[in-house]
């Protein structure tokens, strides 16, 4: 059964993009199984900090989590037209030490997707992200797109995925991605 890794990079307690995960978790396909992650606990990146303290225990569990799944599924909103800062702070540490990244990120096949209210859903974000997943070595699959645009009509008020047409978009994207994954672990 592949197991994905999932990480909503929002911090907001009504984040569409956790709503946007939680919804991947239902709409995934049968044998999937998705471990839904968070970036809170995560500090700022301070190089100070790693000298003396080492890698922070909850960047230290979420590496080890990555290294164990078969598959990692970003969910990303968009600041400014770019990666939110603590999203990428939290990709950051999960690169740190760079002779861990072979053991967390390469050739780990990764699905980005993201939800924001307003009309182009986050594609300038998860463009964003390319170059970070590239150097990282991941294993991007490229062969679905899911920008949840108009997220206040997408998710009611408490986080329900009430659309139908971004249910169906979201399975197609999932069930796209366990094939990869898949394939991948022949
Ligand atoms: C935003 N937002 C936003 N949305 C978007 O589609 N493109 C953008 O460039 C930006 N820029 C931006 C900058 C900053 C600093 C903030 C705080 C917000 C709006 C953003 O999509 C919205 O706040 C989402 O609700 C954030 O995602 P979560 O927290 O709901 O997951």
């Amino acid at each position: 059964m592949p197991k994905v890794v999932g990480i909503s990079g929002s911090l907001r307690k009504g984040s569409f993009n956790t709503s946007l995960l939680r919804a991947a978790v239902e709409a995934a396909p049968a044998g999937m199984s998705i471990d839904q992650r968070t970036i809170h606990g995560i500090p700022l990146y301070d190089g100070d900090l790693e000298a003396e303290s080492g890698i922070p225990v909850p960047v230290r569990d979420l590496k080890d989590q990555i290294a164990a799944a078969d598959a990692l599924l970003l969910v990303t909103p968009e600041y400014n037209n770019g990666i939110p800062g603590p999203f990428k702070n939290a990709i950051d540490w999960l690169s740190r030490p760079p002779k861990d990244i072979p053991r967390v990120f390469a050739n780990k096949p990764v699905a980005v997707m993201g939800a924001s209210p307003g009309r182009a859903g986050t594609v300038l974000s998860q463009n964003a992200w390319l170059p970070v997943l590239k150097t990282l070595g991941t294993c991007l699959w490229s062969g679905g797109r899911l920008m949840v645009g108009g997220a206040s009509k997408v998710f009611d008020a408490s986080g329900n995925l009430v659309d139908d047409e971004v249910r169906e978009q979201l399975k197609k994207f999932m069930t796209g991605f366990g094939e990869f994954v898949a394939r991948a672990s022949r």
